[in-house]
C-alpha cells in the first residue's frame, strides 16, 4: 500500500516539474539563434538557473562576484548595501569592507562605479541598471547569457556572445572562466544569477511559502463551510 502511494506521489510531482518545466519555456522567449558550422540557424534553448534564496552561501558568494565584476559598469539602483547585509545574513563590517565598491555610506545603492555616459562613448552602448534584469529577460536568460560569450577577434573586445549577437559587453568573466572547470564555472555564474534574481525581487521566496499557506489555509476552510453549507440546507431541501 505504501509502495503504491509513494509511486503515485512520485508520479505527481513528476507531472508538476515537468509542468513547471513546461511554462518556463513557454515563457521565455528562448536564448537566442546563432549559425552552425554548416551555416543553418539553430535556437539556443535556455540553460536552467540554479536559483535558491533559502542558500544563503550562494546569495553571498553571487553578492561578492557581483560588486567585484559588474559593479565597475553596472549601477543595482534599486539596491541598498544596507539591504544586502541584512537579508544575506552578512555583518555590516564586512559588507562595508569587501562589498561597499563604489561608496562609502552603507545606505546608499549600488551605483556603478564608471560614469555610464562615458561607458556608452566606450562600448557603443550604455551598460543598463541590473536591479530587475532578471525580471525583464528572466533568471535562465541572464544565465545562459553569462555562460555564452566566446572569442572573435572581429569583435572589438575580442569576444562576442551566442545569445545576444554583437554583444557591446566584454567578455568579464574570462579570465575566472579560464582558471575554474566548466563545472565550477556554472556554479559560480549560478551563484551570481540567484543573487541578481534576489536584487529583482527579494521577497519572492517569502511570497511563495505566504502564497502555499494562504492556499493550505483556503483547503481546510473548505471542509467546515462544505459541511455548514450542508446543515444549513438540512432543512430546507
Ligand atoms: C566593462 C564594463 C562592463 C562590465 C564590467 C560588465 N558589463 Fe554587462 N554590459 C556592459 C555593456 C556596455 C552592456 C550593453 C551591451 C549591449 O547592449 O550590447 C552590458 C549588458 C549586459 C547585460 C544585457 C542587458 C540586456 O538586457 O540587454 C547583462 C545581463 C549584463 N550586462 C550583465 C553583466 C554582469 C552580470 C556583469 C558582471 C559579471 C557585467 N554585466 C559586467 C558592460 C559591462
Amino acid at each position: 500500500m505504501s509502495t503504491l502511494i509513494k509511486s503515485l506521489a512520485g508520479l505527481g510531482l513528476g507531472a508538476a516539474l515537468t509542468l513547471t518545466a513546461g511554462t518556463a519555456m513557454a515563457s521565455g522567449s528562448g536564448c537566442g539563434t546563432f549559425t552552425n558550422a554548416d551555416g543553418v540557424d539553430e535556437h539556443l534553448a535556455c540553460s536552467t538557473a540554479p536559483i535558491d534564496f533559502t542558500n544563503k552561501g550562494s546569495l553571498q558568494n553571487g553578492a561578492k562576484i557581483f560588486m567585484n565584476y559588474c559593479a565597475g559598469c553596472h549601477s543595482a539602483k534599486y539596491v541598498r548595501h544596507s539591504r544586502i547585509a541584512k537579508d544575506l545574513e552578512i555583518p555590516p563590517e564586512l559588507v562595508e569592507k569587501y562589498l561597499m565598491v563604489t561608496t562609502d555610506q552603507i545606505g546608499d545603492h549600488i551605483t556603478a562605479e564608471i560614469d555610464p555616459e562615458i561607458q556608452a562613448s566606450w562600448f557603443g552602448a550604455a551598460p543598463p541598471d541590473l536591479s530587475l534584469e532578471t525580471r525583464l529577460r528572466g533568471d535562465d536568460w541572464v544565465y545562459t547569457y553569462l555562460l555564452s560569450f566566446y572569442e572573435d577577434p572581429s569583435r572589438p573586445w575580442g569576444a562576442n556572445n551566442l545569445v545576444l549577437a554583437n554583444a557591446a559587453m566584454p567578455h568579464v568573466l574570462h579570465n575566472m572562466q579560464e582558471e575554474l572547470s566548466q563545472e565550477e564555472f556554472e556554479s559560480e555564474v549560478g551563484d551570481l544569477v540567484n543573487f541578481m534574481a534576489w536584487m529583482g525581487e527579494p521577497a519572492r521566496h517569502d511570497r511563495q511559502v505566504i502564497g502555499f499557506f494562504v492556499i493550505l489555509f483556503l483547503l481546510v476552510l473548505l471542509i467546515p463551510v462544505y459541511l455548514l453549507n450542508k446543515e444549513f440546507w438540512k432543512d430546507v431541501k
